[in-house]
């Protein structure tokens, strides 16, 4: 004879299993399972039952309520899955996707890792520094004087407390002394700041690569060979190179770097790209002062340092005819030199 609970199961299964979407799959699932189903009634009635019946019949009913469940879910799952496939199947994947549009390297930055790429080939390391930094890296130790008109408010932005954004990356040929005794050859690209006049060729904010060399015997031979060898990278081995006297207080004999180049498409002129010069021994006193020893002895070692415009170098290597250009973040023009 068959136990009205495996008639149930029966009918509960058949049901579940011919449930045509998920409605009709929630309403078996009440129906049988809820809290006022079927089952959860026999679990009442098992309760009233002799005690000899009520095991025997407890552990029918567990089974009809475990494969019910079971069932349940199975079917469940398939509908999930189904619904999933359905959603999949809309999908047009023959459509054309959204377009991304690739970036590409800012003039200035192209410049800079193309001229760290000259430098290191000759062996220079690369320095850094901060571009807020205290009077005493960007001019003291620089042997320029409280009174020298770097140090002019008019030309210098000087923040609350003193400090100042540093007008020259001649800053980290300090911090870079400071930091190791030599030989020593660095170069420091950065930002650098100065309160000019704006317009075509002068910004609040343009950029720079120091380059520190000391060693034994350092002469402005050495200089010169660096800085050609350079200049002919950059511009092409047709590119003349020509040193004139200049004036920094840093460095003793100083020049200014001027370069010429049939390539360059502003043709045939004289253009200043750098100030130069064999390091001023009072520099290497001041280093020497900060870390509290010798080694940088200005008896035993000389050194040369440069300051390349970056700026300088792109516009006329790009044929820009505007600093502001470069700050402007006019797509039209950046893709240019995409
Ligand atoms: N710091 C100088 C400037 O900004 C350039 C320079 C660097 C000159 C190193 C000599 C040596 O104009």
């Amino acid at each position: 004879m068959i136990h009205p609970l495996q008639q149930l199961r029966a009918e509960a299964l058949c049901e579940i299993d011919s449930a045509p979407d998920a409605q009709a799959l929630e309403a078996a699932r009440v129906k049988y399972l809820g809290r006022s189903g079927s089952i959860a009634a026999w679990g009442e009635r098992v309760k009233t039952l002799d005690p000899e019946e009520r095991p025997i019949v407890g552990r029918l009913l567990n089974e009809v309520r475990n494969a019910v469940t079971a069932a349940v879910a199975e079917r469940a799952e398939k509908f999930r899955a189904q619904k999933e496939s359905d959603a999949l199947a809309k999908i047009d994947i023959s459509l054309p996707g959204t377009p991304s549009e690739n970036g590409s390297l800012h003039p200035l930055t192209q410049m800079l890792d193309h001229s760290i790429q000259i430098f290191r080939r000759m062996g220079f390391a690369l320095a850094d520094g901060p571009d807020i930094e205290d009077e005493w890296h960007c001019f003291d130790a620089l042997n320029t004087p409280p009174e020298h008109p770097a140090r002019n408010e008019q030309d210098t932005f000087y923040l609350p407390d003193g400090r100042l954004l540093r007008t020259h990356t001649s800053t980290v040929q300090i911090r870079a002394m400071q930091a190791a005794p030599p030989p020593m050859r660095v170069i420091a690209p950065g930002a650098c700041y100065r309160r000019d006049e704006i317009d075509a060729t002068h910004s609040a904010q343009f950029h720079q690569i120091e380059g520190l060399y000391v060693d034994k015997h350092v002469s402005v031979a050495d200089l010169k060979g660096t800085l050609e060898f350079f200049m002919r990278e950059l511009f092409g081995p047709e590119t003349a190179v020509r040193f004139l006297p200049d004036h920094f207080p840093f460095t003793e004999p100083s020049l200014q770097i001027h370069v010429r180049s049939k390539a360059l498409k502003r043709g045939e002129q004289w253009i200043e790209v750098a100030g130069c010069g064999i390091v001023h021994p009072a520099v290497f006193e001041a280093v020497n002062k900060a870390r509290g020893d010798n080694a940088y002895d200005a008896e035993k070692w000389t050194g040369f340092a440069f300051g390349l415009g970056m700026d300088r170098l792109a516009m006329i290597l790009f044929d820009i005819p505007d600093i502001r250009l470069f700050a402007q973040n006019d797509l039209r023009f950046l893709k240019q030199f995409a």
